[in-house]
């Protein structure tokens, strides 16, 4: 596994801790951040967006891969998910999907306020993925 060297992993977590403190979740109080490593070195980072209707949730995953999009980006490297909480959190089944449309070698980090880290490509997190190979695009 390629390691993503101390720097470039320390700000990455800098900003989902940062982007974690904005989480709208009044309702699960969970609050996550995630930070996005473009091919290019650029950040995008994002938080979970509750609402009243529940199911509109969007997780802190994708707000920040839909901000990568929107800049015209569509090459994951590593995304960083941050919970403050004492043990980390891996990314749910949706975002796992999501990741594997624009990073299906990207590397998947998961900090807290613990000391645990979960490192994982994310071929390793959702083995045999349905993708865009498979629509022959
Ligand atoms: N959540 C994320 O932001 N990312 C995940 O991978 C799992 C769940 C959010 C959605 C919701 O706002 C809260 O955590 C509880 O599920």
């Amino acid at each position: 596994m390629t390691p993503l060297n101390d720097s470039t992993l320390a700000e990455l977590v800098r900003r989902a801790r940062a982007v974690a403190a904005r989480a709208y979740a009044p309702y699960s109080r969970f609050r996550v951040g995630a930070a996005v490593l473009t091919g290019d070195g650029t950040v995008f980072d994002g938080c979970n967006v509750e609402n009243a209707s529940y199911g509109l949730t969007i997780c802190a995953e994708r707000n920040a891969l839909f901000q990568m999009v929107g800049s015209g980006r569509t090459d994951v490297a590593a995304i960083v998910i941050y919970t403050p909480t004492p043990e980390p959190t891996a990314p749910c089944g949706a975002c796992r999907q999501v990741i594997n449309e624009f990073g299906p070698n990207a590397l998947v980090v998961s900090v807290c306020d613990g000391s645990g880290v979960i490192t994982r490509r994310l071929a390793e997190l959702l083995p045999g993925a349905f993708g865009p190979e498979n629509l022959g695009s």
